[in-house]
């Protein structure tokens, strides 16, 4: 679906746990979530980086991490990533509303975390979804 937006210098890179048990999910809102996060990675790192895309099994989560070489946030973004409408982008590239509907998703439908862990060079948003969930 991303293929057109990824840049002749991104790399990306696949590393998916091929035993992973199926999970109790919605899974139009879970291709919500990778996208946005894949959008994210892809405006962090504009036209070289490595785009890595990983899954495995934590205990009774399933772990997806959408990993890129961009510069990173800063403490500062990081705290307020997830608020509806906060963006570090120009008026018109950025709604600040990707991680707010991600969160929801993972959160709020799936019983999920999803936590950002970033350096200069090497950012990981972390989605974990519970293989199976209570509403
Ligand atoms: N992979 C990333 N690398 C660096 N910063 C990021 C990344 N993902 C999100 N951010 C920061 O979080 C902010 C909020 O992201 P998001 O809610 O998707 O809104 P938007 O992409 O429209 O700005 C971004 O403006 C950016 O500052
Ligand atoms: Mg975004």
């Amino acid at each position: 679906m991303l293929g057109h937006k990824v840049p002749d210098g991104v790399e990306v890179v696949r590393a998916y746990d091929p035993d992973l048990p199926v999970v109790d999910a919605f899974p139009g809102e879970l291709n919500r979530v990778w996208t946005n996060l894949i959008d994210n990675a892809l405006d962090a790192m504009g036209d070289t980086g490595v785009l890595r895309v990983v899954t495995r099994l934590d205990e009774d989560r399933v772990v997806i991490e959408v990993c890129d070489t961009g510069p990173g946030l800063s403490d500062e973004v990081a705290a307020r990533a997830f608020e509806a409408f906060f963006t570090t982008k120009d008026v018109g590239r950025g709604t600040g509303l990707g991680l707010d509907i991600a969160r929801r998703i993972v959160v709020e439908r799936h019983g999920g975390e999803i936590l950002i862990h970033s350096e200069p060079g090497h950012t990981v948003f972390e989605v974990r979804i519970p293989i199976s969930h209570t509403d």
